[in-house]
């Protein structure tokens, strides 16, 4: 699908030392990407988990490869079978990992191999308050999270949460990779804007690859 509005390929927009913007990266990846997640939420159906305070989550989630996050009253972890279902998640698709090391490769983390996949479903309105990611074993391996649909305003701050954060305009195919020394800062999600996208209608899908062992 061509946007119009977005940047062209091969620019890149650094955010840190070890973090930046792949602009329309996971463009050539993205009925691969789409077909993907169509079976894994077949499967294992978006849901919205319920923190350890015990409220539903606003963004709904699902995951694929070896390991999933999931949230429930007693915390936050990582697991090999969906709760749903008792089975493992499925399988990375076709087309997941060779982007998820690709766009890592051209953010400078040369093999990386993620083994994990979460999934999140955003719906105009949707927010995600700005968190660090520490439920991984690893805390220096990137991570690589991949934005379809419709467009958000990705917050990018420091390490502590009430660093200044950079409002980083995300659209459709835009990968956003940061690791090493940057693995630890706080991001999050602005609420989603109304709109309707020519492929995915009212929703953005994020694709947040991880290293958790
Ligand atoms: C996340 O931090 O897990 C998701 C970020 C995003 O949706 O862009
Ligand atoms: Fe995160």
């Amino acid at each position: 699908m061509n946007d119009l509005f977005a940047a062209p390929h091969g620019l890149r927009t650094d955010l840190a030392k070890q973090a930046c913007v792949l602009h329309g990266f996971a463009l050539p990846f993205v009925d691969a990407l789409l077909a993907g997640v169509g079976c894994v939420s077949a499967t294992s159906l978006f849901r919205h988990f319920v923190t350890p305070g015990g409220h539903a989550m606003q963004v709904a989630m699902t995951n694929c490869g070896p390991l999933g996050w999931v949230s429930d009253r007693r915390g936050y972890r990582y697991v090999e079978c969906d709760p749903l279902t008792g089975a493992p998640w499925p399988a990375f698709p076709d087309g997941f990992l060779a982007l998820a090391s690709a766009a890592a490769a051209e953010a400078g983390f040369a093999d990386h191999v993620p083994d994990a996949c979460l999934i999140n479903r955003y719906a105009p309105g949707t927010r995600l308050s700005l968190h660090q990611d520490r439920d991984e074993d690893d805390h220096v391996a990137p991570i690589v999270s991949v934005s379809l649909g419709l467009p958000a305003t990705f917050l990018f701050g420091g390490f502590a949460r009430g660093d200044k954060a950079l409002r980083v305009p995300l659209v459709h195919g835009d990968v956003v990779v940061w690791g090493g020394v940057d693995r630890m800062r706080f991001h999050g999600v602005l609420p989603i804007a109304p709109g309707l996208h020519p492929a995915l209608g009212e929703q953005r899908i994020n694709l947040t690859f991880r290293k958790v062992h």
